[in-house]
């Protein structure tokens, strides 16, 4: 099977390149100001997905039979003092486009969206339920939904997945890479007792994700995350200690002391998807054991942890 990855460089894409060349496929992976190097047969572009043309060669060049969006301003932080009509191009324009020759040429079409289309106040969430974003960068992968589901209601899944953790290439897109980043340059990060998010590993989103495309019976909108909700003080803490670091070096407080930070409860349910596919929701402590200290961090951590660094796993041929 080929498939047409876009976003092969970040925290998802990364992981569904290696699970997608572990089963077996051919990928054709794209990043933008990195270059995946994947080994052969395997090939590597790097690519301004906003351009239709080259986009367009892209597609028609290779003839995929899957086309795997994870490439996007992935969160309301990195959207933040954007040009808005770029971010509105990559985040909205470009997967409506890609959807569209997706369709055009029968491949099967993959998009990830955000538990962040819901307000928070009603979780946990159904597919079924109404979204109501509370961020632009909701209202965009909201918008990116009903455009790529738009083309094909046969061939195209939106996923929505939630906060996830990982080990990104750069060291600095997952949720414990972004806290050590912020302990090493010395802040000491506030975290939100009723912000309650369910979060998930990208290398099972990548299990996820190459499985369904040996199912195309199974498409339309999907939830996906890991097996339990927990508070962002929590999150923050079960890595801290995990990582043998002090509870201390972070702050705890409610919403009440700064409505703003305010999300709410983002769970969701993952039925009917998780009763249908053989790969299953891992549980915080499961996501925890996966977890390594980036090369940019490792000093920082060896002096401050109680722990020794787990050793860094090292997956033959994939080299950012
Ligand atoms: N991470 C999360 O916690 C989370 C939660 C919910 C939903 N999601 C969704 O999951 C998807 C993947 O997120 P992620 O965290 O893996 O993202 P990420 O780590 O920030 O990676 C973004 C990817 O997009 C690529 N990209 C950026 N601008 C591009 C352009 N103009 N042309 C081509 N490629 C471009 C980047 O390439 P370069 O790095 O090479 O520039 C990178 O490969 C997104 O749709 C996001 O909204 C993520």
């Amino acid at each position: 099977m080929k498939i047409l990855l876009a976003g092969a460089t970040g925290l998802i894409g990364n992981a569904v390149a290696q699970a997608a060349m572990r089963r077996g496929f051919e990928v054709m992976a794209v990043g933008f100001n990195r270059k995946p190097d994947l080994p052969p047969p395997h090939k590597s572009y790097q690519i301004d997905l906003r351009d239709p043309l080259a986009l367009e060669r892209l597609v028609f060049d290779h003839f995929p039979d899957v086309i795997i969006n994870a490439a996007a301003y992935s969160s309301q932080r990195l959207m933040q003092g954007q040009d808005e009509l770029l971010v509105h191009a990559l985040n909205v324009g470009f997967p409506a486009r890609l959807a569209q020759l997706a369709h055009h040429i029968s491949a099967r079409f993959y998009h990830f969206s955000t538990d962040m289309v819901f307000s928070g106040k009603h979780a946990p969430y159904r597919t079924t339920d109404l979204p109501h974003p509370n961020t632009e960068y909701g209202r965009l992968k909201l918008e990116s939904e009903r455009e790529v589901l738009k083309y094909g209601a046969n061939e195209a899944t939106v996923l929505r997945i939630t906060l996830t953790n990982g080990n990104s290439p750069g060291g600095n897109r997952s949720f414990h890479e972004r806290l050590f980043n912020r302990l090493m340059a010395g802040e000491t990060p506030v975290f939100y007792t009723e912000e309650i998010r369910q979060p998930g590993l990208a290398d099972n989103i990548g299990d996820l994700v190459t499985e369904l495309c040996e199912r195309p019976n199974l498409h339309g909108i999907f939830h996906w995350a890991g097996a339990e909700a927990l508070n962002a003080y929590e999150m923050a803490a079960c890595v801290l200690k995990h990582f043998g670091l002090p509870e201390n070096l972070i702050k705890k407080a409610k919403c009440a002391d700064e409505p703003a930070q305010r999300v709410g409860d983002l769970s969701l349910i993952l039925q009917p998807l998780a009763s249908k596919v053989k790969t299953q929701p891992p549980t915080f402590e499961q996501q925890l054991e996966t977890l390594q200290v980036s090369e940019s961090c490792r000093a920082w951590f060896e002096k401050n942890s109680s722990k020794k660094a787990p050793p860094k796993r090292f997956v033959k041929g994939v080299d950012f």
